[in-house]
């Protein structure tokens, strides 16, 4: 009878040695003498490979300079406990096909390459050990997501990608579209008319799943989902995608208090699922990536997140310029933190993750509660406008290395309230009517967060650069692949 093939992770548990098995892979590397060459073969299901010894003597000449780095092979053999290779198993070989030959001009031949190298060769640097790893932890981070809701009784809920709204305000949205663009319909004043594009008005990628993952918070008690959003601004950061995928909780009667519990209750179950299924893969980023990864991870679970108003993370930041600290950005009171202030809070500082709290009202999105005391007070940066300034519920998590990698808050529910900030804000809602239906009939408080899960992916791999933790990153100027 046939040997059905082993997965490596599979063989290498294995210790009924003396079994015929079946493995398949590409070859590392391979080494030997005149008499025995040893390969280390791989095939993805684990960042250990698996070594494979073929005396010579059995196996053709030809045969074996097939077999060069890159190379896909088939290798029947007897399953040994192993003395020499760092594992308890290897394999030796009986029959050896090469499935796919791979010439010298492999472009993942040489080890060492930089990471703008592989970036080009995004559709090859995927057999690395490094990607390899990144990869494996990427799925595991998304199966932690999906249990941790599921266990706590939130439902997987799906919004859609195309959308007429623009959720967070900032118009930095990629438009959809079946029109000619060379032959736009166009009003009097100029203004092009949609009503002959596919969905007969102007439609866009979403940047955000919140305002129709809000409808299903308000009937089901507790959402989250999980896709890809989309971002047209023109950064060109390690931090920043312009397709990525979030991850958005909404949950009914959720104060600002249970907010903050669920962000840090969720992220520390995320590290610690990957500390418990991830080790071959993060043990291998230690060493190869960084070397204070593992602490870093441990040092989250045992912490409890800094809880810090905007307020008092602004005096911080102004008594380190008192003392010296040289920011390039400036940071008074109503303005938004750059990356640089939120890094020295969260690694100079306090050395560990911090909520902050209360944003002023004008340099967050329309939908945040305003806190009762400054609730309708004027804000800062709306022109005009010069009473107290208003701060909001929201509830951003800000990480060692990465900054921001969550934004919350909780939710205006107050129909009046909710149209007075649109209309300071001079909003165009047109499209946005069902979203106040909500605050019409039945409202009730509610709160959610975005967590942004390549930076996420970020922070457990030690990764510097938001694109090699996505296979295929989308960013300015490059859609290769
Ligand atoms: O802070 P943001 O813009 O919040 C929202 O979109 C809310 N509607 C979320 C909610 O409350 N449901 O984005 C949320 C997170 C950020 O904290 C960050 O981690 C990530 O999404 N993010 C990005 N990640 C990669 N590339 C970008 N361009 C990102 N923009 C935001
Ligand atoms: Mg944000």
């Amino acid at each position: 009878m046939d040997v059905k093939r082993t997965r490596i992770a599979d063989l290498l548990k294995r210790t009924d040695y003396g079994q015929e098995v079946l493995v398949k892979g590409w070859v590392r590397t391979k080494r030997g003498s005149k008499t025995v060459s040893f390969i280390a073969l791989n095939d993805g299901s684990t960042i250990r490979n698996v070594q494979i010894v073929a005396d010579l003597d059995k196996f053709s000449d030809e045969l074996m300079k097939q077999i060069t780095t890159g190379a896909c092979l088939s290798v029947k053999g007897t399953m040994v406990e192993s003395i020499g290779s760092g594992q308890a198993v290897e394999v030796q070989a009986t029959d050896i096909e090469v499935l796919g030959l791979c010439g010298d001009d492999y472009p993942m031949q040489k080890k060492g390459q930089s990471f703008e190298y592989m970036r080009q060769h995004a559709h090859m640097r995927l057999r690395t050990n490094t990607f390899g790893a990144v990869m494996r932890i990427r799925h595991n981070m998304a199966m932690a997501i999906h249990t941790y809701f599921h266990e706590h009784g939130f439902y997987y809920f799906h919004t859609p990608l195309i959308t007429a709204s623009d959720c967070e305000g900032a118009g930095n949205m990629f438009q959809v579209t079946t029109k000619n663009l060379y032959d736009l319909k166009k009003d009097d004043q100029g203004k092009i008319i949609y009503d002959d594009d596919f969905f007969g008005q102007q439609t866009s990628l979403t940047v955000s799943g919140q305002l129709e993952g809000e409808l299903g918070a308000t009937a089901l008690g507790a959402i989250y989902t999980f896709g890809p959003t989309f971002r047209a601004e023109n950064s060109n950061t390690p931090r920043h995608l312009a397709e990525f995928w979030m991850i958005e909780p909404e949950v009914a009667f959720l104060d600002q208090e249970e907010l903050m519990d669920l962000e840090e209750d969720f992220i520390k179950y995320c590290v610690r699922w990957a500390l418990d299924n991830c080790k071959d893969d993060l043990d291998f980023l230690n060493q190869m990536i960084d070397k204070t990864l593992l602490e870093r991870l441990e040092s989250v679970l045992k912490e409890n997140f800094v809880r810090l108003t905007y307020t008092e993370g602004i005096n911080i930041l102004q008594e380190a310029i008192r003392n010296g600290h040289k920011f390039e950005f400036p940071c008074n009171w109503g303005d938004d933190l750059a990356s640089e202030h939120e890094r020295y809070l969260v690694e100079e500082y306090f050395r560990k993750p911090v909520i902050m709290t209360d944003y002023p009202t004008a340099i967050k999105s329309f939908y945040m509660k305003q806190n009762e005391a400054t609730a309708g007070g004027g804000s800062i940066g709306y022109k005009g406008v010069e009473a107290p300034a208003s701060t909001m519920q929201g509830t951003d998590v800000l990480f060692p290395q990465i900054g921001e990698i969550i934004g919350g808050s909780v939710r205006e529910a107050d129909y009046d309230r909710l149209m007075a900030e649109i209309n300071r804000r001079q909003m165009d809602m047109t499209h946005l009517w069902w979203y106040l239906d909500t605050r019409r009939w039945g409202s009730c408080p509610h709160a959610g967060f975005g967590l942004g899960f390549e930076r996420l992916i970020l922070f457990i791999t030690g990764m510097q650069n938001i694109r090699d933790v996505i296979p295929f990153p989308r960013t300015p100027r490059s859609a290769e692949f």
